[in-house]
Formats: C-alpha cells, structure tokens, sequence
C-alpha cells in the first residue's frame, strides 16, 4: 500500500471506531423497552391514512395504543405533551417536543431534526427504511431530457401554434458527475447510464458501488471535475460538511453544467445560482430543494428561463414505507433492541 492509501485506511478505521463509540454511547443512553410508544403523534399532510395504516397493521395491539395525527404544522404544544412517539418528516412549529421520547423521521433527509437546533440527544431519533433513490432517479432523468428535448421551448411554441424546429440534444454520450454515491446518488447513476452517460461519482470517502459509476472520487477533487461534467447532480443530505460545499468557487469552476439538485437547497450557494446561468458556468439548473422552503416569491429563480423549479416533490413518502419503517423500530424497541435504523448524531445522517 502507498503510504496515501495507508493514510486513508487509518482514517476510515478511526471513522468506524468513532461511529461504534457513538453508538456505544447512544445504547447506554436509551433504555429501549421504556420507548415503546402508547400515544402515537402523527405529523404529515397524509395523517389520517398513516394513521389507519399503522393501526391495521398494530392489529390486535392497536387496542393499546393511541393514534393522533394532524398536518405538522397544525399540532400544538398540548398535541406534544399528550404524545410519547412522533412519527413525520418535518418538525412540529411548537418550540417543544413535549413528552416525546422518540421521534421517527419519515423523509430521506433528518436534517430538520437537526437544524437549526438538534432535537435534544435524550429523545430518539430514527429514520425510515424507504428506498427514495428510484423515484428520485426518475425525477432527475425527467429534468435531464426535458433540457435535451428542449421541452418547455416546444410547449411555448405549441402554445403560439408554431412549427418551430428545434433539434434535440442527447443524454446519451454526455457525462454527468453525481455528487453523493449513497442510494439516490446510486439510483441516479444507474438511470443516466442506462441512456448511456458517462456517469462519475463524488463522496466523502471516495467510494461508490463499481458496478453504477463508472469512476468514484473523493469530495475533495470536486472542483477538478465539475469543468468536465455536463450534468452536476446532487444528492447529498444536509449536514455540517455538505452546507454550502457547492460553493461560488465550484460553480465558477464549471463549463456549462446543468445544475440538478435533489439533495439539499443549502449544499449550494443559491444566490450565485442565477449569477453562474449568466455568465454562463452553468447552462441551466432544476431544482427540487432550496434554502427556504416554499421558495419566496422574491427569489428570481421563480422566473429564470433556464431554471425548472419543483415543490421538494422529487422523492415523495409513500405510506407504505412510512408505516414499514416505524414498525421495524418499534419490533425492535419491543424486543429490547435499538433500532438499526437510528440516525448518528455525530455524523448527522
Ligand atoms: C426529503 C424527503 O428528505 O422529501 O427530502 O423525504
């Protein structure tokens, strides 16, 4: 091994050593028989359907159980102090968790949960086993050809009654450079090149599935690739080293990439978004996440020509998925295990 590899195994055993510490330390704080939940606090737009899904499949035990649900929003401080398990994606405006001991977070992402305050470290904290890679590869594909097949242009001139040729571009033969290689980022690869991208990947480690990317590297060589990449797709969670890592430098270093964010709004310097179409680093940008959420009026992404804005509908929960992934926690709460599926607050996903 060279002494670069020698140095980079030390420190992937060092991560792992500090993951199982962190773990150690979570086991010994949590007591898994006293969180097996009697009063079940549901926050999500779909709460009545959770709720009686989650109910059918409790069966007989649903009898002990209590099951309230409200859109997140909605639920107040005396919702919380009644609960002692939350189940949602978002967290709850009140200002407190009241008497919950374990929240089970619905969505892809936890950091909601995290920021801009931690949930405090003695509440649980757990994270749904849904795949959200399919969907979202799905969404980041459809963003890709409706660039190439030059969509939107068509539809104005449809819309004019206009016989306006205009001639496609190709995924195929381009190269897309997808940041984050976990399994959206994974998912995405596949779909880009199945059409026959050249597909690399960028993480944290430097490591990747061989058989989706075509070549893995390390975070830090991100501002040596993004000049090659015709798309630059992010699927990143949000934590403390992914903030802002897309930064003015990184969008200045590309050469007319489309921009394709499924990750996180904050992983990129939103405002110098439109400032990189201009001078034209980048070609164009779809976005499904961004800073503040909805989108402000005010933002001048809204009407940008080259910009394609969705709702942070790109990988939606489903119901199934959600109740599947709180039984599985709750099977080994009952059984006086741990969740697997806990998040690490150290590393923040
Ligand atoms: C997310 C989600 O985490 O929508 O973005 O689930």
């Amino acid at each position: 091994m060279r002494v670069r590899e020698v140095a980079h195994w030390h420190i992937a055993v060092l991560k792992q050593k500090q993951f199982q510490l962190s773990l150690l330390v979570t086991q010994i704080a949590f007591d898994p028989e006293t969180l097996v939940p009697r009063r079940i606090l549901i926050g999500a737009n779909a709460h009545a359907e959770l709720g009686r899904a989650l109910s059918a499949i409790l069966g007989d035990r649903a009898s002990q159980v209590e099951i309230r649900g409200n859109r997140h929003t909605e639920l107040s401080v005396a919702d919380l102090d009644w609960a002692d398990a939350y189940v949602g994606f978002r967290r709850p405006p009140a200002g407190t968790m009241g008497n919950v001991r374990w929240v089970h977070c619905t969505g892809a992402g936890v950091d909601s949960w995290l920021y801009p305050d931690e949930l405090p470290r003695d509440i649980l904290l757990t994270r749904t086993a849904e795949s959200f890679g399919p969907m979202i590869a799905e969404w980041a594909l459809a963003r890709a050809l409706a660039f190439t097949q030059r969509l939107a242009s068509l539809a104005e001139s449809q819309k004019r009654r206009e016989w306006a040729s205009c001639d496609p571009a190709f995924v195929r033969g381009s190269r897309a450079l997808v940041v984050g290689t976990g399994d959206v980022g994974a998912h995405i690869a596949r779909a880009f090149s199945s059409m026959g991208c050249h597909v690399a990947g960028v993480s944290r480690s430097g490591q990747g599935d061989p058989s989706v990317f075509d070549t893995v590297h390390e975070v830090s060589s991100l501002g040596a690739l993004v000049g090659d990449a015709n798309w630059l797709i992010l699927a990143l969670p949000l934590t403390s080293a992914t903030r802002g890592l897309v930064s003015p430098e990184i969008l200045s270093a590309c050469r007319g990439a489309v921009l394709i964010n499924a990750g996180r709004g904050a992983v990129v310097d939103e405002a110098s978004i439109p400032v990189a179409l201009e001078n034209g680093c980048l070609s164009g940008a779809a976005l499904d996440v961004f800073e503040v959420e909805p989108l402000p009026q005010s933002s001048p992404l809204w009407d940008h020509p080259q910009v394609m804005i969705s709702p942070h509908n790109s990988g939606p929960t489903t119901i199934d998925g959600a109740v599947s992934g709180f039984i599985e926690c709750l099977r080994e709460l009952e059984r006086g295990e741990l969740p697997k599926r806990i998040v690490d607050r150290e590393r923040q996903y």
